[in-house]
């Protein structure tokens, strides 16, 4: 797996890497439990927040196949595989795992695709229609919807392409596709955010929370399948919503659908 990395790939702290340690992983490095460290430093929900986040993943998938009988699913920025990962339901019958990160997509090519239905694509979600036109992306069923899972992934893309990526997605889409978005937000803990947008921009990596009104924006041609929205991460679909005390997801939740693409 190594010979594929580019030159200098360990040397550096990675998001895909330490959010893996931080949820408990053992795909990482020093650099990245040294980065770990001054994080949680800073915001000590930081690992609840990131195991809330990674636990969405299959309460979307379970809602996309049993509520919205959509299974066959795209999962852009899928970072390292985790154990909810490998106990993947058998009603999501395709599922195409995306990441520009030439590790994580080389883990998810040993570990994911012996599954049947299971691929994955090294691309860049800066260049969307190169990334829809590839061979395991192109060969999704566009006669049938498609659920895409844009998971703690636009935090990490600046504003502008992070705009072009969604239009792009949202051209392609056939009707009755649905897009769930996770997106970690600065509306909760604003100062420690910023502490943490600092650390990591101190090595290297661009970390952008928004507002909710930021994220609205974002999302402003799509058609959110929730009247109230966005709701925190922790409190999607609960029962009951969650002490905001108790809510330590710092993120928001979003289903929106593509809506009528007619000019
Ligand atoms: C914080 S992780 C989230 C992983 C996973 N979606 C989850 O919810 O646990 C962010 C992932 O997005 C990937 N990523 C960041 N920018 C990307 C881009 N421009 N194109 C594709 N993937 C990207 C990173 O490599 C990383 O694996």
């Amino acid at each position: 797996m190594t010979s594929q990395l580019p030159d200098g790939y360990f040397d550096k702290p990675n998001v895909a890497r330490v959010h893996d340690h931080l949820d408990g992983g053992t795909d990482n490095y020093v650099v990245d439990r040294d980065l770990a460290i001054d994080l949680v430093e800073v915001a000590p929900w930081l690992p609840t927040s990131i195991r809330t986040n990674r636990a969405h993943g299959p309460r979307v998938l379970d809602y996309f196949t049993r509520e919205l009988g959509i299974d066959q699913v795209l999962d852009l920025g899928c970072g390292l595989p985790h154990d909810d990962h490998r106990h993947l339901s058998d009603d999501v019958r395709r599922i195409v795992y995306v990441d520009s990160d030439p590790g994580v997509e080389a883990h998810a090519r040993m570990t994911l695709a012996e599954r049947h239905g299971t691929e994955s694509l090294h691309a860049d979600l800066r260049n969307m229609p190169a990334l829809l036109a590839a061979g395991p992306v192109a060969r999704l069923d566009r006669g049938r919807p498609i659920g895409v899972l844009l998971h703690d992934v636009l935090p990490w893309i600046a504003e502008e392409a992070a705009h072009t990526a969604l239009a792009s997605l949202r051209a392609w889409l056939p009707p009755g596709s649905v897009l769930s978005v996770t997106h970690a937000t600065t509306d909760l803990a604003p100062e420690a955010m910023a502490a943490l947008a600092r650390l990591n921009a101190r090595s290297g990596i661009a970390f952008r929370p928004r507002s909710a009104q930021q994220i609205r924006e974002l999302l402003r041609s799509w058609t959110p399948l929730e009247t109230d929205w966005p709701v925190t991460t922790a409190s999607w679909h609960q029962p009951a919503p969650l002490h905001e005390r108790f809510d330590h997801s710092h993120a928001y939740a979003i289903l929106a659908s593509p809506g009528d693409r007619t000019p």
